[in-house]
């Protein structure tokens, strides 16, 4: 089944240059990039990306994490992969969740580590099913970012909004 998945490259990935890297390797999954952009993380985005985990010991230093502050560096990649199978294609490429336990040729094996904190650094994240492909997709890009039409849209008045334009 054709599906979308959603990629982050996390702070540590910038931070090491590690871009390249992990572009060569998703480009092994033959799945096609149709959305992607640098973002600086705020907090409403960190915390809503990962409310599922609001509750466990490690929130607040993933909050740190996913915001760059661990890193001196507020950057992320997001990606958006299109194609058959996406989701687990790209989550096997990653690796297992915890660095020491991924395989050691994944992304996360290869270049994660674990934190003094415990904390996992694991350079990248993968959606982990459709439902929260389309969450996350859908938190991460608006419609016109993204090159193919991925879900409903609808048609939103917006009124006396100024936006930045080259000076
Ligand atoms: P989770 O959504 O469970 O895993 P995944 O990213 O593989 O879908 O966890 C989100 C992030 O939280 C994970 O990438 C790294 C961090 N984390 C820890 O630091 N320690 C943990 O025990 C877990 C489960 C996650």
């Amino acid at each position: 089944m054709e599906e979308s998945t959603l990629v982050i490259i996390k702070p540590d990935g910038l931070k090491k240059s590690l871009t390249g890297n992990v572009l060569t390797r998703l480009s092994e999954t033959k799945l096609r990039i149709i959305g992607a952009k640098v973002v600086q993380v705020d907090d409403q985005l960190a915390e809503t990306h990962y409310a599922h985990l609001k509750d466990k010991p490690f929130f607040s230093e993933l909050i740190r994490y996913i915001k760059g502050e661990l890193h001196s560096d507020s950057r992320v990649m997001a990606l958006v992969y299109w194609g058959e199978d996406a989701i687990r294609k790209v989550r096997t490429i990653a690796g297992a969740t915890n660095p020491e336990e991924a395989d050691p040729v994944s992304i996360r094996g290869a270049y994660g580590r674990i934190l003094t904190s415990g904390l996992f650094e694991n350079v990248v994240h993968a959606s982990s099913s459709p439902d929260e492909a389309e969450r996350e997709i859908k938190l991460w890009f608006e419609p016109e970012e993204i090159v193919y039409d991925l879900y409903p849209v609808k048609s939103v008045q917006v009124q006396e909004t100024t936006k930045q334009g080259w000076a």
